[in-house]
């Protein structure tokens, strides 16, 4: 008997690669009001909130904005995110994943999305997966974003299950802070240097192996 119950599961980097659209409309955004923004930058902002990325691109370029322009950047970035992920269809799944979802369901664990994202049940849609999740647990979910253990503790009492008996499985250094402030087993996908906090790390979705974990 495994000692997990549950998966947790990220959504951008983990089961679709939605950074570039992510990067993309940020571009647009900081294109139209003059401000630098790179690849660099964008790595910073993955698996952080969207106002909380618009406040570090804005560090980034030492400048600051009222509360009003904020909220409509931040949605102006939104808006042009939304048009790139409508035509994210099935195809978008990142590799292996389907496969493990599908697995761990006919293994009898419980699922759960754990996204930063509001948009991430448009993501779920495109894709085809949602009912592959027990629990949906998004930006919607909890007032304090990763790094904040908020999100996976919500999803764990949602599945009716303690933090001790929780997988996560994440692609960004915010959420392998929040699933270990959480008290849970944490998968990081990525770089091992990036993502020391992880109990354990693979480089990308291919190379995951689940039962090394489970036992
Ligand atoms: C996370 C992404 O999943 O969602 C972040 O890694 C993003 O880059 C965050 O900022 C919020 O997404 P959204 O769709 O609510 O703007
Ligand atoms: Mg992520």
């Amino acid at each position: 008997m495994s000692k997990f119950k549950a998966f947790i599961f990220d959504l951008d980097g983990v089961i679709t690669d939605t950074a570039e659209f992510h990067y993309l409309a940020w571009k647009q955004l900081t294109e139209e009001e003059g401000m630098s923004f790179n690849r660099e930058v964008n790595e910073d902002l993955k698996g952080v909130s969207r106002i909380e990325s618009l406040k570090r691109i804005l560090q980034h370029n030492e400048r600051s904005v009222s509360d009003e322009k904020l909220h409509s950047w931040a949605e102006r970035k939104n808006n042009y995110y939304v048009d790139f992920i409508k035509k994210i269809t099935p195809e978008y799944m990142l590799p292996k994943m389907l496969s493990i979802l599908k697995n761990l369901k006919g293994n009898g664990f419980k699922t759960a999305l754990g996204s930063a994202s509001k948009n991430a049940r448009a993501v779920l849609n495109g894709l085809k997966i949602t009912d592959y999740f027990d629990i949906i647990g998004d930006g919607n979910s909890v007032k304090n974003s990763k790094p904040a253990p908020d999100l996976f503790l919500f999803c764990a009492e949602q599945l009716n299950v303690t933090p001790a008996e929780c997988l996560v499985v994440e692609d960004a250094e915010a959420g392998i802070e929040a699933a270990k402030s959480a008290a849970m087993t944490a998968v990081g996908i990525g770089d091992a240097n990036k993502l020391n906090e992880a109990d354990y790390v693979f480089a990308s979705t291919s190379d995951i192996n689940l039962s090394l974990i489970i036992g």
